[in-house]
């Protein structure tokens, strides 16, 4: 099943890969795409003085249109910037536009925006009205509370003031961000996870879309959280085990079986061709070490994209990437 457009404003169930820094460039969603084509991929955070004041917008907001749908997040705290975003965003036919409201840097913190904006929900309500001025769906990504704070009630205060702006999409990690004392990788383990508080918000706010994030690594605890929210994202484990994400896909029925690698990599090769010289191998290669993830060989696939260098092509790269593959397979029989 192809998850279009209008699936975002649907009642089917939410499958999605997180938004990552550095790890969630276009090459890699291109690649997650060939992988899941149900699934609902983010942008990496990119902030509003990056998109309105930077040398080279169009580097970040270029995509290709297998990508859709496709979110653009965003990080800010101006509700002027986020409506010029807005529009910026409808022109490049992204599906919808996220606000950062996890992020925990200090350089993030520096600006004032990101998981801070915890603390001050009339300033995201102002942020996402100002992202809904070019009419293209919105939600907020956002954590369970700041520091030490365990209080539920503030966290249903937050979603209830950011919902009268009419955003009407929250994704949850679900656990608090530390804005002192822990570093961002810190922050994504040590704060302990409370799914179960999604879940209470999902049932003391029934007419929003809530998505949870945080921790997923096997296909049952996806599946059950379905029975409680409208989505799950993931995150780390899809990109350290893209065949994950089209595991989740087959135990929600949207797939008979699982993609095989050596076609997702000739799709891939056509999508190099098409770069040429633009794609040096690496870019591409260093979003490749999961695909072979707790099979055979995938030691040795590791150790072969080590090989990859600027003085080839993506393309060049990934024709030798399946005669090795090849090679190993007429080995292991
Ligand atoms: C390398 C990396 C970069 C990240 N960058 C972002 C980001 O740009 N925006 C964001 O909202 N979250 C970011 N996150 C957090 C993830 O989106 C997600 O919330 C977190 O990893 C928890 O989900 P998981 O346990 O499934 O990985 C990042 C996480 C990682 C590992």
């Amino acid at each position: 099943m192809n998850i279009n457009k209008n699936t975002l404003e649907s009642s089917v169930k939410i499958l999605s890969v997180a938004p990552m820094l550095d790890w969630t460039d276009r090459h890699c969603r291109h690649f997650l795409r060939l992988i899941c084509p149900s699934c609902v991929l983010y942008t990496e955070m990119l902030t509003t003085n990056a998109l309105l004041l930077g040398r080279d917008p169009q580097r970040f907001l270029e995509y290709s249109a297998a990508e859709n749908p496709l979110i653009l997040q965003v990080g800010g705290d101006d509700p002027a910037a986020m409506r010029r975003v807005s529009r910026l965003a409808k022109e490049y036919q992204y599906d919808g536009i996220n606000l950062n409201v996890g992020c925990p840097s200090p350089r993030v913190q520096k600006g004032s925006f990101g998981a801070c904006l915890m603390a001050t929900p009339e300033l995201v309500a102002e942020l996402m009205a100002g992202l809904s001025d070019s009419a293209l769906p919105v939600s907020v990504k956002h954590r369970l509370g700041l520091d030490r704070e365990e209080d539920f009630a503030s966290l249903h205060q937050f979603v209830e003031i950011v919902a009268q702006s009419g955003c009407q999409h929250f994704i949850v990690h679900a656990r608090n961000a530390w804005l002192k004392g822990l570093n961002p990788a810190e922050n994504r383990e040590i704060p302990p996870l409370r799914w179960d508080w999604v879940h209470r918000l999902k049932s003391d706010f029934p007419h929003l879309r809530i998505e949870v994030n945080g921790g997923f690594k096997t296909t049952e605890t996806v599946l059950d959280q379905f029975a409680h929210v409208d989505g799950v994202m993931i995150g780390r484990a899809a990109y350290h085990n893209p065949m994950f994400l089209a595991e989740v896909e087959m135990v929600l029925d949207r797939r008979g079986q699982l993609p095989d690698r050596s076609v997702v990599l000739e799709q891939l090769l056509a999508y190099a061709e098409n770069w040429g010289e633009a794609l040096p191998a690496p870019r591409l290669s260093r979003h490749l070490h999961g695909l072979y993830f707790g099979v055979t060989g995938a030691g040795e696939w590791r150790r072969f994209l080590g090989t990859a260098t600027v003085n080839e092509n993506a393309a060049e790269f990934l024709r030798r990437a399946m005669q090795h593959i090849e090679k190993m397979d007429q080995a292991s029989t």
